[in-house]
């Protein structure tokens, strides 16, 4: 594996909110951070001016921009990717990434089911990345941080981890990550379909479904369909985690129901959607989840989401 070099420039792909917020910390800290984008977004100055409010204060940064042909061509290689595009986004920019030459490819998408594909054919190694602060883009090129978090990954990835520990995020190191993913899986089962369905804030959700029935049995299909897979949790652990997640943001909007708001495909294929090619292959029945994979499909064909790139 090439060494990481201080001088290699780190690269953001995909500067939505994530995108833009590791852009900024990690800018702040020193490091040359290049972000990446389509080149019908990428503009004419290769330039963006990019507003980060959150935790009291307001900076304002300028950051390079280019689209992958010229990433791939003006820069021989990067020390670390930090790919935000959207998990319904990983299969179009795929073929990119594999072309890129960098030591890490940190991956921080929530849902499940895009590394298997990804993860032999990239240059570097794959991290992935369990994110649970919450950023929210305001206008284009405007973040906002609304929630505190952490960042997990393997403790075997120490250069990113500390890259990350020195731009002022709070790393938390494991052995094994894959049991963190699925437990914000879990999660984020239970919270996005539904706070979108009811179109409510988070911290709505045990008004709407009264001591969670509907997200409990959602939960219960959930955790059956993993343990068949081999992954044991405990049904009051994550209902716990669940409602705490629910306290801790009260105030958000759920990505899924953000991705709606705004006229944008969701994540629901790579979370209920995923869970349900579980259930499939192990001929498990999951009639709550199904449901709500019908009814958040309905919702993104109501609002005339048309998935155009
Ligand atoms: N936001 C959070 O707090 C948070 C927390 C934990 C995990 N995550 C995960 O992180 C991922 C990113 O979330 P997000 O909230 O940052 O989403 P987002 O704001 O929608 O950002 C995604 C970015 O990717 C860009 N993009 C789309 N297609 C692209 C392409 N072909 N090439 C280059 N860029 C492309 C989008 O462009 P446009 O500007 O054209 O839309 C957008 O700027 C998601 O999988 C989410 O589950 C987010």
């Amino acid at each position: 594996m090439k060494p990481t070099s201080q001088n290699s420039p780190l690269l953001i792909f995909g500067p939505g909110a994530l995108g833009l917020y590791f852009a900024a910390r990690l800018h702040q800290a020193g490091y040359p951070v290049v972000l990446g984008h389509k080149l019908s977004k990428v503009p004419e100055s290769r330039e963006v001016s990019v507003l980060v409010r959150g935790k009291g204060q307001t900076e304002t940064l300028t950051l390079p921009i280019y689209a992958p042909s010229e990433l791939l061509h003006q820069f021989g290689s990067f020390s670390l990717v930090i790919v935000t595009v959207k998990a319904r986004h990983l299969q179009t920019v795929s073929t990119f990434l594999q072309r890129l030459q960098a030591c890490f490819f940190l991956f921080p998408q929530n849902g499940a089911g895009f590394e298997r594909s990804l993860k032999p054919a990239l240059s570097g190694q794959f991290v992935r990345l369990v994110v649970t602060f919450g950023v929210t883009r305001t206008k284009p090129w405007q973040v906002e941080y609304r929630g505190d978090g952490e960042i997990w990954m393997e403790e075997k990835f120490l250069e990113p981890a500390a890259i990350l520990q020195k731009a002022g995020f709070q790393v938390r190191l494991v052995e094994d990550i894959q049991p963190w993913v699925m437990r914000k899986f879990l999660v984020n089962l239970v919270i996005n379909p539904l706070t979108t369905i009811f179109g409510v804030p988070n911290g709505d959700l045990t008004r709407v479904d009264p001591d969670l029935t509907l997200g409990r049995a959602i939960l219960r299909e959930g955790l059956e369909v993993l343990a068949a897979e081999g992954w044991h949790f405990n049904q009051e652990e994550i209902e716990s985690l669940v409602i705490s997640v629910l306290q801790q943001t009260a105030q958000n909007r759920s990505s899924m129901l953000q991705d709606l708001d705004r006229g944008a495909l969701t994540e629901i294929d790579w979370i209920t959607g995923y869970l349900l090619g579980l259930a499939k292959r192990q001929g498990i029945e999951v009639p709550y989840n199904e449901t709500v994979y019908r009814i958040v499909k309905g919702l993104e064909r109501k609002h005339g989401h048309l998935e155009l790139f």
